[in-house]
């Protein structure tokens, strides 16, 4: 069936898939991991995988699902009828499935912190004390994700155009601005220069299989490829629309994020005598700190709070999204009632990764807790699988017509950025992905 959703634009369109790349992976992710992986050669590294294969990457879904204009599964049923390849898209189905469970926990205590926020219990606290309270107490980080499960079923039961289009327009904007703000104060800090060193000098004896491996999931991750995600979106696309343009916004605005906020945490990390290496609570310890530097800081914060809860909940959606989207087919009564069983699967699935640093904190899973056990298999294996499979499919499975039409090529430059393109996907990517998951496993 023909979908029925469509964005009213180009613009509409970057927001939305700007709107699921940008999210919890550059603003809170990406910062803790170069924290743990080493720092400057770290973001070397994610700044290659993501221009050498995450773009590509990118535009492959692009060209799966506006050539198709199908969802996830039936995209790849079309382009290979009879065959296969359309487990792509289950794989994807399954890995937003996991992956949204242990993000909307996250999320929870973006909604915990603005509650305190507002509620005057924010600042002034010892922020690591506080971080650690907030993430234990079963209860509330339990009701929370509950909560941020609700506004994402809410907003894709009422379907993607008016649900997620229009906010987005002021959202975006508006984060980029205080970002910019934190890091100018950040960067003024006594002692600043260290963390800038630490951030983006890279230093190659501190990188090993592991952290290389970090670095190539957290490019896709950010980038939210590897889950048939941007198949998706791109199928509500008007054909007239530029992909490659597209793609280049979006890796650029993804970069630039996490550029910031590396330069916004790490310079701080440093002048406050905070250990990089803090894991997934550096952002909240962080932040308030420096917040509480700034003249109205409070105000401030509330502000960046209630921002990057909606640059998460943007990527919720598309992840809640692609879900219902295979499911329901177009059917608007069916996309609804998904949503909300959906959601709530979702929200249940997620129960143990919430109580993981409370009641669950005992339970390991090859040593890691059940939250970075979750994380680590989106993350590490199943979104480079799922990248691993759509950079063979396209080369491999689209007519060479097909795709020239879809990126518009025309003049002699495009030809050579196409087949630049198609040898990045055919054997760069491929390649690359095998290699790290075998070096990861200690082969050589
Ligand atoms: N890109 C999102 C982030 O960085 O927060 C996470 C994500 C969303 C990953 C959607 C994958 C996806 F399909």
């Amino acid at each position: 069936m023909k979908q029925t959703e469509q964005w009213t634009g180009r613009l509409g369109f970057i927001l939305a898939a700007a709107g699921s790349a940008i999210g919890l992976g550059a603003i809170w992710k990406f910062p803790y991991v170069a924290g743990t992986s080493g720092g400057g050669a770290f973001f070397l590294l994610f700044l290659l995988f993501t221009i050498v294969i995450g773009l590509p990457l990118l535009l492959a879904e692009f060209t799966i699902g506006r050539s198709t204009q199908k969802e996830a599964i039936s995209a790849y049923k079309t382009i290979a009828p009879g065959s296969l390849w359309h487990w792509i898209g289950r794989l994807g189905v399954g890995t937003s499935f996991i992956l949204l469970s242990f993000y909307s926990v996250v999320g929870g205590w973006i909604l915990i912190y603005l509650y305190r926020a507002v509620s005057g219990q924010l600042m002034g606290q010892p922020y690591d004390a506080l971080f650690g309270a907030v993430i234990s107490d079963p209860a509330s980080a339990v009701s929370a994700q509950f909560l941020f499960m609700l506004i994402t079923a809410w907003v894709v039961a009422r379907g993607v155009q008016n649900g997620i289009e229009s906010a987005n327009k002021y959202m975006m904007p508006a984060l980029f601005i205080l970002f910019l703000v934190l890091m100018v104060r950040s960067l003024t800090l006594d002692g600043a220069m260290e963390g800038v060193k630490f951030f983006l000098w890279p230093d190659f004896s501190k990188l090993n299989a592991e952290a290389i491996l970090y670095a190539m999931g957290q490019s896709f991750f950010s980038l939210s490829v590897g889950v048939s995600v941007m198949v998706t979106y791109s199928s509500y696309l008007a054909k007239n629309e530029n992909l490659v343009r597209s793609a280049g916004s979006i890796v650029g605005l993804n970069l630039l994020v996490s550029l910031f906020a590396g330069l916004a945490i790490f310079p701080a990390v440093f002048s406050l005598g905070v250990e990089p290496k803090a894991g997934p609570g550096l952002l909240f310890i962080v932040l308030p700190s420096v917040f509480e530097q700034i003249p109205f800081g409070g105000v401030f914060l509330l502000v960046f709070l209630a921002l990057f809860l909606f640059a998460t909940l943007t990527s919720a959606f598309s992840l809640l999204e692609i879900i219902v989207a295979s499911l329901s087919k177009g059917n608007e009564e069916k996309r609804k009632r998904l949503s909300w069983v959906i959601g709530l699967l979702i929200f249940a699935a997620g129960i143990p990764s919430a109580l993981s640093y409370g009641p669950l904190a005992d339970v390991h899973i090859f040593g890691k807790s059940i939250f970075d056990a979750a994380d680590y298999l989106v993350s590490n294996i199943l979104l480079p699988l799922g990248a691993l499979l759509i950079a063979v499919f396209v080369p491999m499975k689209m007519k060479r017509e097909v795709l020239q039409s879809e990126l518009q090529v025309s003049s002699t430059w495009g030809r050579s950025l196409f087949l630049l393109w198609l040898f990045l996907l055919r054997f760069a990517a491929p390649i690359a992905i095998v290699v790290v998951f075998v070096h990861m496993l200690g082969v050589f």
